[in-house]
């Protein structure tokens, strides 16, 4: 379960005369997603540029599945797939086409894997569609096929959400975490934005000014950070609490004429829905920050992560 798949060792990015990387260590274990969260120009890019073999290491060392990428560069690399900027993929061509055209490049990608990896991120509908037709989110599905073609150990993930829609954001989480699960790979995820990708990771590690300056284990404070103090103002406010109480199981309090309760943000939703379909009227719901994004923002002493 814990096997490690990637582990930086004192890394550090040196351009010109400024220490961007200034000696970052962890590890990434098999079948974890690993978010790597911290605000712009903190140096996540630069980063995952190392560990995917797109920039030199000034100094340390990254191991893929014990491989030096200094030493063992193509055993290393080959246990990589990432999508570091935007997929690049062919608009003329169907997205199963564009599949095809990468596979031909690596040496050992068989039909099946090409399926495979189809349906490990859902894009079994629009494959033979025009990939120039497809969304941001199917574009992003396709650079993750793309990516997985070759049975990597590790995945990386430059900052997948941005740009993306709720729903999208929604469904990435989906197949990312059956992809840690099914496949047994170890994901590596990064975002400037910790309430976007908090909610698929494992672990989080926080990088700001080129330092890891914390890691926290999401799954030890679960029920703390996916439920989320939820105000809500409703009228008439006794029938909303009783819609609550049938419909979703939820003990919900009033305070100043607000309606409260502790539940996952996912649930908004279906609420509002539930309270339309009583003729109860909703003129807003806001949501508290999590625990874990409380936590950070002490770390990083900023207004707000982003
Ligand atoms: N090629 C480069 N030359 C000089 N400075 C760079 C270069 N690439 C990135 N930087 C600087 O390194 C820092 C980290 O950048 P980056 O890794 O892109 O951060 P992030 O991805 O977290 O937003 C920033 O201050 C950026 O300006
Ligand atoms: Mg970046």
């Amino acid at each position: 379960m814990t096997e490690t798949a990637m582990e930086l060792i004192d890394v550090k990015k040196t351009i010109g005369s400024k220490e961007i990387i200034k000696g970052l260590s962890f590890e990434i274990h098999k079948g974890e997603v690993f978010g790597f969260i911290g605000p712009n120009g903190a140096g996540k890019t630069t980063t995952i540029r190392m560990m995917v073999g797109l920039m030199g290491l000034s100094d340390g060392d990254v191991r893929i599945l014990g491989n030096s990428i200094k030493s063992e560069y193509k055993d290393a690399i080959r246990e990589v797939g990432a999508i570091v900027e935007n997929p690049e993929m062919y608009p003329f061509m169907t997205g199963r086409q564009n599949l095809r055209h990468y596979a031909r490049m690596m040496p050992g990608v068989t039909q099946e894997r090409i399926e495979e990896v189809i349906k490990i991120v859902g894009l079994e509908k629009p494959i033979n569609e025009k990939a120039g037709k497809y969304s941001l989110g199917m574009r992003q599905r396709l650079g993750i096929a793309q990516a997985l073609l070759h049975k990597p150990s590790v995945l990386i993930l430059d900052e997948p959400t941005n740009g993306l829609d709720p729903a999208g954001i929604r469904e990435i989480r989906q197949y990312i975490r059956q992809l840690a699960e099914e496949e047994n790979v170890a994901v590596i995820i990064s975002s400037h934005l910790l309430s976007e990708i908090e909610q698929m990771c494992d672990r989080i590690g926080l990088i700001k000014n080129g330092e890891i300056i914390a890691t926290q284990d999401v799954n030890a404070a679960t029920e703390q950070t996916t439920a989320v103090e939820i105000q809500m103002d409703v009228t008439p406010t006794q029938q909303a609490i009783e819609v609550l109480k049938e419909d979703f199981d939820l003990n919900a309090t009033t305070a100043k004429e607000m309606v409260t309760i502790r539940a996952e943000r996912d649930m908004i939703p279906n609420i509002i829905q539930s309270f339309v379909s009583h003729d109860i009227k909703v003129y807003q719901v806001t949501m508290s920050k999590s625990s874990l994004e409380d936590k950070f923002f002490d770390l990083i002493g900023e207004n707000t992560i982003e």
